[in-house]
């Protein structure tokens, strides 16, 4: 695992205008095309006029970022436009954490001696699965760790193949006492404790015998594919806060877990850690396959597209878990 700012690329797809309306008329026509675009509804008394506010101010921070970033990355009225950034922070990302420090055997020795190239894709190399939507929880982290590790069982000559990422959020209730660390589920956790639980539960599901369905994901039409799971075996509520106040046993890990179904022969021995330092990423990147990264991802909420490179960028805040497939220097 590494953490850094910066050097990573995204796609969305969306539409991008070059500045958006910032009068009342204008931002409320496009805040209506903007709710049928998405799909919003809100039932709550007042809420359609606060979520307004909160879009109006998003345009302006929009057409704000759009001019000091002059196109290397740009930013549009996404699917988050009707969020507070500090709702985002909230919902989406996890704390605000320092990367964690490991005893030096656990870092790769790495000699960067080769110059790097230009530009470098494990997406055409087929070692990347889909997109996926982690919807409104903060599950980054367990996603993070698992499409690291579809990276490695590709790379390995096996199968691409979607991993179970709602086992690790349902299951994975690792916790580092000393270091104050543990996996809370929709709360946040690290992908270092997730590859320590991978490795003691002895395995992973695929996504199809484990689907993910936090976060409130599934479709409109059936609501009922969304699942609230009960706090993972070992969830301690004072590294993680207090738990979710209602769940559903039948839908969390004691009911949904089956060992016999863990995929054939995928077994983690070990987890190693990169240095932040970003030529060594790159290198890494290139030498391992795709990485799972720690980034401060302030800047995302309203990011559409380019090397997602922000100006000011605090290492020491971690929020969101991601993984690394390609470079652009
Ligand atoms: C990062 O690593 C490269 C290659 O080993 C080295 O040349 C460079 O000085 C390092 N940068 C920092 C800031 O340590
Ligand atoms: C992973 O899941 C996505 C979404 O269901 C699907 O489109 C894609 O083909 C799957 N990838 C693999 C390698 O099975
Ligand atoms: C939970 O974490 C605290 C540290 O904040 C630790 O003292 C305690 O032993 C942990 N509880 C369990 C059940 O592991
Ligand atoms: C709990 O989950 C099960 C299995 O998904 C479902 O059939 C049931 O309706 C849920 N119960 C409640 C109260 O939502």
């Amino acid at each position: 695992m590494v953490s850094l700012c910066g050097l990573l690329v995204l796609v969305l797809a969306n539409s991008v205008s070059s500045s958006y309306p910032e009068d009342e008329e204008g931002a409320n026509n496009l805040f209506q095309s903007w709710k049928q675009e998405h799909g919003k509804e809100y039932k709550l008394l007042g809420e359609d006029f606060g979520r307004f506010q909160i879009f109006k101010n998003n345009l302006k921070l929009i057409n704000k970022l759009n001019g000091m970033y002059k196109g290397k990355m740009t930013f549009a009225a996404n699917k988050f436009a009707d969020m507070d950034p500090k709702e985002f922070q909230r919902k989406i990302l996890m704390p605000k954490r320092r990367a964690p420090t490991f005893e030096s055997s656990r870092y790769i020795k790495s000699k960067v001696n080769d110059p790097l190239p230009d530009s470098f894709d494990w997406v055409p190399k087929n070692m990347v699965t889909s997109v996926k939507d982690q919807g409104a929880a903060g599950s980054c982290w367990a996603f993070s760790t698992v499409e690291n590790i579809e990276g490695q069982w590709a790379m390995a000559g096996k199968p691409l193949t979607n991993l179970s990422v709602e086992q690790v959020v349902d299951c994975d209730g690792m916790e580092d006492i000393p270091g104050k660390n543990a996996d809370c589920g929709v709360f946040g956790g690290w992908p270092y404790l997730a590859y320590q639980y991978i490795m003691k539960t002895g395995g992973l599901s695929t996504w199809n015998d484990y689907p993910y369905c936090s976060g409130d994901t599934a479709d409109k039409h059936h609501p009922q594919d969304n699942c609230m799971p009960c706090p993972a075996p070992g969830f301690n509520a004072s590294l993680c806060g207090p738990p979710v106040p209602y769940c559903n046993m039948s839908q969390s890990c004691v009911a949904k877990l089956n060992k016999a179904k863990f995929v054939n022969g995928l077994q983690l021995s070990s987890w190693k850690a990169i240095d932040q330092n970003e030529t060594v990423v790159a290198e890494q990147l290139m030498k391992i396959g795709p990485l799972s990264i720690a980034i401060n991802a302030e800047l995302l909420q309203l990011y559409h597209k380019g090397v997602f490179e922000p100006h000011h960028c605090d290492p020491k805040n971690l929020d969101h878990g991601n993984k690394l497939n390609c470079l652009n220097i």
